[in-house]
């Protein structure tokens, strides 16, 4: 596995080495390490250096910031966190050095209209719990860092100085394990910029809901149970949220933080997110992990929503509705917040060009997520938009369930 991702990785360096770091298609940014990072012991699981992608604004955007959290998945045990210390999601001595800027983060004003000459940075993720851990692991003959927290802010330190010190708007993001970071450090970045700066933070399939899966066991719970013990993550929680409640190591989850999070949010989620409903078998905490589907009954279904039979469709729109409950009073109270959830396949939408802005990107109510975004971001519009559930939606066919979580 890991040798192919190297092979896949010398192709794609052969392909598009730095000799054509501006094609018309691709936008390729070279990796900056953050070498400042280990006096505060901020180190990838292996002890390797932090790591960003930055790409400077020009024009009207040159003093507007947007931060997006790269997503990966979780480690929450030992064996599966020294396992991953050896592959690109936990050391970036592994990671390609090079990285593809498309959806939000590109720079062509045709692809990503609101944000295109703004400065964009790519936080890599070494951490294997969403940038929030604080701990170490050390027996004498296995050593793991867990420090996702000290990550983030030696980041943000290493930016201040480049100009996010003197931001005038700037917006934070996350895609899956990314935009669990989003709702985790969203008012901590606002109080790092300037007072006045405008900032906000939008979260691209973040919202893993605290849900029964078929078996009617809180898989993912567990599973987040465990992150929280092992990686340190309780005392980086929202403290608000954790003094209003009898099982503080909740507000983990988005559903139980996001009534106290201050800053503007807007929430991208496809209600069926691939990740929390049909994902493949490898991810053991979804709304179907193989323990609970011993005979495969849902593998057709896993692999395309067209081979689901009508009591599988009943469970999809079952985590459609738990969703939709867990956003009513966002939805209904926050003025500031802005959403899209639509009915696609899918997980992680604003970093593909296909899903972000394109004449055949999913839309609601004739807007693509794009739009619906810049439209929330510069307060042209109220934007809370919610799809009609599955399989009304006609902008889904450019979807798949991708490997990227
Ligand atoms: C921007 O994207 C459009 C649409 O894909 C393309 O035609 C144009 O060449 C791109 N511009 C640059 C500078 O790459
Ligand atoms: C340290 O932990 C690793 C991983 O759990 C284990 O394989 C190893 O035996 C442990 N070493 C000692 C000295 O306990
Ligand atoms: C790294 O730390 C040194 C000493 O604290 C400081 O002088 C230097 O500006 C820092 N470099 C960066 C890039 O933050
Ligand atoms: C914020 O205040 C500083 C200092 O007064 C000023 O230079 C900057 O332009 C202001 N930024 C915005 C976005 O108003
Ligand atoms: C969040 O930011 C505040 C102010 O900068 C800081 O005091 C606090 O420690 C931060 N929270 C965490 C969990 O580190
Ligand atoms: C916490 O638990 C106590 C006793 O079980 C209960 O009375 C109270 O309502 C609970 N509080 C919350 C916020 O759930
Ligand atoms: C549900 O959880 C219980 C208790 O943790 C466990 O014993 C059981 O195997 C789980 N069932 C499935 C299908 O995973
Ligand atoms: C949908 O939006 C496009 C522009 O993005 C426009 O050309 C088209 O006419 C709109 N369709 C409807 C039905 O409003």
């Amino acid at each position: 596995m890991l040798i192919l991702e190297i092979m896949l990785s010398l192709l794609f360096f052969l392909a598009f080495g730095p000799w054509c770091v501006y094609s018309e298609e691709r936008l390729l940014v070279e990796m900056t390490l953050v070498p400042n990072a280990t006096v505060n012991g901020a180190v990838c699981l292996d002890g390797s250096l932090p790591a960003y992608h930055l790409h400077r604004g020009f024009g009207a955007g040159v003093n507007n910031w947007i931060l997006q959290f790269e997503g990966g998945g979780w480690c929450n045990d030992i064996p599966s966190c020294l396992e991953r210390a050896k592959t690109r999601r936990g050391s970036t001595r592994y990671m390609n050095k090079l990285e593809v800027f498309s959806g939000i983060l590109s720079n062509n004003a045709s692809l990503n209209p609101d944000f295109y000459n703004w400065n964009r940075v790519k936080l890599r993720y070494c951490d294997g719990a969403s940038f929030s851990g604080d701990s170490k692991f050390d027996n004498g003959t296995s050593l793991l860092y867990f420090r996702g927290y000290k990550i983030w802010e030696a980041i943000i330190h290493d930016l201040l100085p480049k100009g996010l010190a003197t931001a005038c708007k700037a917006l934070l993001s996350g895609c899956s394990a990314g935009a669990l970071a989003t709702f985790l450090h969203c008012d901590n970045f606002t109080k790092m910029l300037p007072s006045n700066a405008s900032v906000k933070c939008l979260s691209d399939a973040g919202f893993f809901l605290d849900e029964r899966d078929i078996s009617l066991n809180y898989t993912m719970r567990s599973f987040y149970l465990d992150l929280i013990a092992l990686q340190g993550i309780e005392k980086n929680l929202n403290q608000n949220c954790m003094r209003s409640t009898n099982n503080s190591k909740l507000c983990f989850f988005p559903q139980y933080a996001l009534k106290y999070i201050t800053t503007p949010y807007f929430i991208l989620n496809s209600a069926y997110d691939v990740f929390q409903s049909t994902f493949p078998q490898q991810f053991h905490h979804s709304l179907i992990p193989p323990s609970a589907d011993l005979h495969g009954h849902w593998n057709r279904c896993k692999l395309n929503p067209a081979m689901c039979n009508a009591n599988q469709i009943n469970v999809l729109q079952g985590l459609r509705h738990d969703m939709l409950v867990a956003l009513n009073s966002f939805y209904k109270n926050s003025i500031s917040g802005g959403m899209f959830i639509n009915s696609c396949f899918a997980h992680c939408q604003s970093e593909s060009q296909d899903t972000w802005f394109a004449v055949d990107s999913p839309r609601i109510h004739n807007k693509t997520i794009a739009e619906a975004v810049g439209d929330w971001y510069f307060s042209r519009r109220i934007t809370k938009e919610i799809d009609c559930p599955y399989p009304c939606d006609t902008t889904c066919h450019n979807l798949i369930p991708s490997a990227q979580v």
